[in-house]
């Protein structure tokens, strides 16, 4: 199959990724992020399906993830993100094809509605798993957390802040750090692709690869995973069944958007609240 776009670093497949990932050479990629549908019904343009039978759903899972593994190379790391009802079943399944666990990684996020008869679900689902012994680990320092109000450092860590790294505290299990995705001007309009932080993206390419490594996105959505790729030297594959218009045009339209994807803190307030998920 023809890729419909390529960089240097990249090639974009516009084709369900089941057609694309069994032509792929075994053992070639160092990095797989994996961001599929919830299966939430939702409408990604007509050709994804968002609305399967909890069992057709992890049928159809098992059969990417498989591939996946295939794929990757001893070494290398599989993250797939999603709600935490379904990555407890594709945890275990990723335990059969024999990848080791490594983290299950909680991502706050704020703007959930609350669900009748559950708790407030805040959190979604980072699977990082490896296969066998990482080949690359680079560990991540996030800054020493501070009042917004006053500025002031919010722990005294046990007495020990003397003692601490400059540079930060080591990236722990929970991120409470991701924003949500820019403001609507921001998007494309062409789709409603659930973008991602481009700060999650960098964290996942960090600490999983080097420049000049291969990463693979089977669902690329708006493309927040190239355009790291791009920007970090990575060398990427990519598929996504629905028009990647918008995904072209982020990889070779005006650098900002390239850049950044994010919110900006000033204007959390504005965003509407997501159907509860
Ligand atoms: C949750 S979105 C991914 C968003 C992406 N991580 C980003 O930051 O923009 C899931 C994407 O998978 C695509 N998709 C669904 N089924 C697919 C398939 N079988 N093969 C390739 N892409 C698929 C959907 O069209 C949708 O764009």
């Amino acid at each position: 199959m023809k890729p419909v776009f390529r960089t240097q670093l990249g090639r974009l497949y516009e084709a369900d990724c089941m057609k694309v990932l069994p032509s792929l050479k075994s053992a070639s990629i160092d990095t797989i992020f994996a961001d599929p549908p919830f299966n939430l019904k939702k409408d990604y343009g007509g050709r994804a399906d968002d609305d399967r039978s909890e069992e057709k759903y992890m049928t159809w899972c098992r059969e990417w993830l498989r591939e996946c593994e295939r794929l990757l190379k001893p070494g290398g790391s599989f993250f797939v993100y999603n709600l935490p009802k379904w990555n407890i079943h594709i945890a275990p399944f990723l335990c059969e094809l024999g990848l080791e666990f490594r983290h299950w990684i909680a991502i706050e996020h704020k703007s959930s509605l609350p669900i009748q008869g559950r708790l407030y679900p805040a959190h979604y689902s980072l699977l990082y798993f490896s296969k066998g012994k990482p080949s690359r680990f680079s560990r991540i320092r996030t800054p020493i957390e501070t009042c917004r109000h006053c500025g002031g450092e919010i722990r005294d860590y046990g007495g020990h802040r003397h003692a601490m790294n400059p540079n930060g505290v080591n990236l722990k299990d929970i991120w409470t750090d991701i924003p949500p995705v820019r403001h609507r001007k921001f998007k494309s309009d062409k789709r409603a692709a659930n973008a991602l932080s481009t700060k999650l993206l960098e964290r996942v390419i960090e600490i999983s690869t080097h420049p000049g490594d291969l990463v693979l996105d089977p669902f690329g959505g708006s493309g927040t995973t190239f355009a790291v790729c791009e920007q970090r030297h990575r060398h990427w594959i990519g598929t996504e069944i629905e028009s990647t218009q918008a995904i072209v045009e982020r990889l070779t339209g005006d650098i900002d958007h390239h850049k950044n994807n994010d919110f900006i803190e000033s204007d959390y307030e504005k965003i509407p609240r997501l159907a509860a998920e």
